[in-house]
């Protein structure tokens, strides 16, 4: 595991965006797995306006979403197949049969995501997963119990994840079920690379940097992969 410690969230979110920059300018055929949350605002933010001023073209870029909540819309406000849409696969233009997602708009949430892992091994498998992580150490919606070779699946939100959660829902109700690829899934990427940053993440980055590799503290699993980059800005990384 490499550890890069940035001084502020906002340097940290360049670090990760300069990063995606360099493997996509390498690789136009890349196939990059993509996470949401409030994270991964500047994280988009910096790299869309990247590759506009470096004049890349992403028509050939592959994107695979990490998660989805359980019967929201693709054009619910809150659903992360919006949030995608909005901050990175408009604004690039990014052509809609390279975006992948785990369709929890549907009856058979199991054939969607055996659906799901098809279309990641069709594609080749992924290059470069991006990653934030839950204040219980969640990785995608792997909630503290997650296998370690879980795979794409049906997940019941933990109290935790639906209170950190709730803020972005307003006067709705979070869901309470999702879809989320499996740290199976998640580990199979050539490249993991987990950005945390702000106080709220420095007990969970404790835990994942200073202890052992334990199925209470998904994230942990990630040290295991022969690729994995954590990046961090000085508040999260204060407690390591
Ligand atoms: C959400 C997402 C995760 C994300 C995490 C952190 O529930 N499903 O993929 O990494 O929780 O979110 P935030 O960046 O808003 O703290």
């Amino acid at each position: 595991m490499d550890i890069k410690i940035c001084t502020t969230a906002s340097e940290a979110a360049i670090y990760l965006a300069q990063i995606l920059l360099e493997r996509i300018s390498k690789n136009k055929d890349l196939k990059l797995g993509v996470a949401t949350g409030r994270t991964m605002d500047a994280v988009y933010y910096n790299l869309v306006n990247m590759l506009k001023d470096n004049q890349i073209s992403c028509h050939r870029l592959k994107c695979f979403a990490l998660d989805e909540y359980i019967g929201l819309s693709p054009e619910h406000i809150n659903s992360y197949e919006y949030y995608l849409n909005l901050h990175f696969y408009r604004p690039l233009s990014i052509p809609s049969e390279n975006t992948f997602i785990l369709n929890a708009y549907v009856d058979d949430f199991e054939k969607a995501c055996q659906e799901y892992e098809q279309q990641i091994k069709n594609a080749g498998g992924i290059d470069v997963q991006i990653l934030g992580v839950g204040t219980n150490g969640h990785i995608g919606l792997n909630e503290p119990g997650s296998a370690a070779d879980s795979r794409s699946r049906v997940v019941a939100l933990t109290s935790s994840t639906l209170q950190s959660n709730k803020t972005l829902f307003k006067q709705e109700q979070v869901p309470q079920t999702a879809l989320t690829m499996g740290i199976g899934t998640i580990m199979e990427a050539q490249e993991c690379i987990l950005l945390a940053t702000g106080e709220s993440k420095a007990s969970i980055i404790q835990k994942i940097v200073n202890g052992d590799i334990n199925g209470q503290v998904p994230a942990s699993a990630l040290k295991s992969h022969k690729n994995f980059t954590l990046i961090l800005d000085s508040e999260a990384a204060k407690l390591i």
